[in-house]
């Protein structure tokens, strides 16, 4: 089985003269905030000894647009989310300002998400399409709609620079099993799993792409190919669709489980939210 997925790695992969790895860049936003971009993998990970943040793989235009707020193109959508977050709607006249003062009381939340709470595996997206439901009466956002994604990418920011700390145990453990497995399954007809291309090739390119480990730490990312915020369902979704499989819905709860687990794998690196990619 192994000699069969490497074969059609292989075939997909073109490995470039001298790309084997990350670069050695540093990423230090607006001259102040140091970003843990490499770090000791967490015990968990029994293939990888190191993790990095998909910013070392980068090309050094790309890498520049997420050294400067002024230059990042995802915060426009952050301030369209400030003014979200003001903004009344629903059947209770309430906007998220009228019971929180500001999205700075969410600091730390974001690099724990996604985690069980009443029972269930919760996301962000989760998170603030049940408030709108319940607090406002309001109706749900779309998964990736760009309101929704504007609105994680604000939360997420007032995390920017804190270390991903999900929790993998407890209630935790059955969702974190489900999403690690799913990791290791090969999907289509290139019977391509996650790890075959980000754990057992990163630092190759592939097409154009210098592919990296697939961590989660910058999401919602700023895409400058679609020239909008990209969730992190939406990015598992399209990997999977470029192996030719069918695949699994944006908010489903296969692609909660495959969230955390993921998000696993990038823990102890900073949160980079809102970061920039091709
Ligand atoms: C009617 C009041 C009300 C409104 C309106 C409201 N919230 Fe909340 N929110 C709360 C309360 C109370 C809590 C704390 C209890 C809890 O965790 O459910 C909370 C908790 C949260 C948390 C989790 C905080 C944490 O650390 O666990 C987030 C995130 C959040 N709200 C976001 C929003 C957003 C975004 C909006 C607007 C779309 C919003 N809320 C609108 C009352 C409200
Ligand atoms: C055929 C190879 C391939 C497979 C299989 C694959 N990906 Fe990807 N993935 C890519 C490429 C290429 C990119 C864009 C370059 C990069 O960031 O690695 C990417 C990007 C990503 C990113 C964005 C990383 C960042 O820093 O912005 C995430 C997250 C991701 N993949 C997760 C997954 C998950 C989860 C799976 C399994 C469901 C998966 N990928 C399967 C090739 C693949």
């Amino acid at each position: 089985m192994k000699k069969v997925a490497i074969a059609a790695t292989a075939a997909f992969l073109v490995s470039g003269p001298a790309l084997a790895g990350p670069d050695e860049d540093n990423l230090i936003i607006n001259d102040e905030q140091q970003m843990v971009t490499e770090t000791a993998a967490p015990a968990h990970l029994e293939n990888v000894k190191t993790i990095y943040s998909g910013w070392r793989f980068r090309t050094d235009e790309t890498q520049a647009l997420q050294l400067d707020d002024f230059d990042n193109p995802a915060m426009i959508f952050v301030d369209q989310a400030m003014d979200l977050f003001n903004t009344v709607d629903g059947s209770e006249g309430k906007s998220c300002a009228s019971c929180h003062e500001g999205p700075e009381q969410f600091a730390g939340l974001s690099a724990t998400m996604p985690k069980v709470m009443n029972g269930k595996l919760t996301t962000m997206e989760d998170f603030i399409n049940g408030h709108r439901a319940e607090a406002m009466g309001a109706e749900p956002w779309k998964w990736s709609g760009a309101d929704m994604q504007a609105m994680v990418a604000l939360i997420g920011l007032q995390s920017r620079g804190m270390p991903m700390n999900v929790a993998i145990d407890g209630e935790a453990a059955p969702y974190w099993e489900q999403g690690k497995e799913m990791y290791y399954t090969r999907y289509g007809q290139l019977e391509l799993s996650c790890a075959n291309c980000h754990e057992d090739n990163y630092g190759m390119m592939i097409r154009a792409d210098h592919l990296s480990q697939g961590q989660i730490n910058g999401f919602p990312t700023y895409r400058l190919k679609q020239a909008k915020l990209i969730s992190r369902h939406n990015r598992f979704r399209g990997c999977i669709r470029d192996t030719r499989a069918h695949t699994f819905a944006e908010g489903s709860d296969e692609f909660r489980a495959l969230e955390l687990y993921v998000a696993s794998r990038s823990n102890g690196l900073s949160v980079e939210t809102p970061a920039v990619r091709q």
